[in-house]
């Protein structure tokens, strides 16, 4: 049985059309559930649902084998895993953005509001400036517009939820996909299993 961590939401989704096109189908999935597990037997699959932010922690640990997250997620977790293709979805950019007319006041640490501190201190490290994080979880972009932080870390995607809040990017930082992951063991023990995905994936979905 390969063990397979998809992240809830929009990706999880797309990711699972591709896994049900390659073979690894598990229609109960669909059913309007609450359920977080589904399986097929016949197939040698499991799904486990997760938050898209642990995904990485559910395959470092090896409660999956195998799993799909977004290159955002995993470079801010470092989790001990094999990255084993870029799936060439989910792409958005990772960027810091303000209010509108937002002039930075460079004697002042920055104010950075995002649900990425690591990726932020990384970033505004590599470039000597000074910050000051304000973790939040969620609905980052109100920050600059409460007065909360000068500038926020966060993913765009459409562009659509900083344009409705009056806000604009200030510097694009990193691309941003979705990639499969392997727990380091199951890419060991499970070779054949997991080599027969990447491989499928690289065929049908990648075309090489
Ligand atoms: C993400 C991200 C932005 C938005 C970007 O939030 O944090 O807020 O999507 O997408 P856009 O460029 O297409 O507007 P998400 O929808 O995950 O909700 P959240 O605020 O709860 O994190």
């Amino acid at each position: 049985m390969l063990n397979i961590a998809l992240p809830k939401g929009r990706l999880g989704d797309s990711v699972y059309k591709l896994l049900d096109k390659l073979g690894y189908n598990c229609p109960e999935i669909n059913n309007e559930t609450r359920k977080l597990v589904f399986e097929n037997k016949e197939k040698g699959v499991r799904y486990l649902l997760v938050k898209p932010s642990d995904v990485a922690v559910y395959v470092e640990k090896g409660a999956a084998d195998i799993g799909v997250v977004g290159s955002d997620v995993l470079k801010e977790g470092d989790n001990d895993v094999f990255e084993l293709l870029d799936l060439n979805m989910g792409k958005c950019k990772m960027c810091i953005a303000a209010k509108n007319g937002y002039e930075e006041n460079m004697s002042l640490p920055l104010r950075v509001a995002t649900k990425y501190p690591n990726t932020a201190y990384k970033y505004f490290n590599s470039i000597s400036r000074r910050i000051e994080i304000i973790k939040l979880n969620g609905s980052i972009e109100l920050a600059p517009i409460l007065g909360l932080s000068d500038v926020i870390l966060d993913i765009v995607e459409t562009g659509s939820t900083l344009k409705g809040n009056d806000l604009s990017v200030i510097k694009d930082i990193d691309k941003i996909s979705a990639r499969l992951i392997s727990n380091k063991s199951s890419y060991q023990f499970k070779k054949d299993n997991v080599d027969r995905i990447v491989n499928k994936i690289n065929e049908i979905v990648l075309g090489e």
